[in-house]
């Protein structure tokens, strides 16, 4: 019998309380237990980031932590960044620019993107190529992908300085 333990966080804004196996992985829990399948696995050894949720705000890989690790902590998955009436500014550019073909990796290059335009804000081309290295496309090429974010980056960069 495998041992178990209480698990409380919050997720996408609610909090959530489950028993779980010590040694599930919290992308098992949040797919198995929470129906948070928008979160996908593929490599499921941190190479590919497919599952990349925000824990605290930081994009994290979610086949590398146990869910238990995570106990009074907060995630949002790709479920938590829209509402159910509107897509975020950044899946609207994704859209836009035609940067996803299977999807399979787009849950995980939003996550990392958010964090990546929260943190970082308006970057050029290099900067952008660079936040999403970690996160793996067999489909798009990368260029769409690259245009959203520099999109919602200059969207979102404060206008012309004063100074200039
Ligand atoms: S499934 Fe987690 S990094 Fe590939
Ligand atoms: S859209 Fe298919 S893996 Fe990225």
């Amino acid at each position: 019998m495998s041992d178990t333990r209480r698990l409380r966080l919050k997720v996408n804004g609610a909090f959530v309380e489950r028993t779980v196996p010590v040694r599930q992985t919290l992308a098992d829990f949040l797919r198995d237990d929470l129906a948070l399948t928008g979160t996908h696995l593929g490599c499921e050894h941190g190479v590919c980031g497919a599952c990349t949720v925000l824990l605290g705000g930081d994009a994290i890989r979610s086949c590398l932590l146990l869910a238990v690790q995570v106990d009074g902590q907060e995630v949002t998955t790709i479920e938590g960044l829209s509402s159910s009436e509107r897509l975020s500014a950044l899946q609207e550019a994704f859209h836009r620019e035609h940067a996803l073909q299977c999807g399979f990796c787009t849950a995980g290059m939003l996550i990392t993107a958010t964090a990546f335009l929260r943190d970082a804000g308006g970057q050029d081309e290099a900067g952008v190529r660079e936040a999403i290295s970690g996160n793996l496309c067999r489909c798009t090429g990368y260029s769409g992908i690259v245009q959203a974010i520099l999109d919602v980056a200059r969207q979102h960069a404060p206008s012309a300085t004063a100074a200039d």
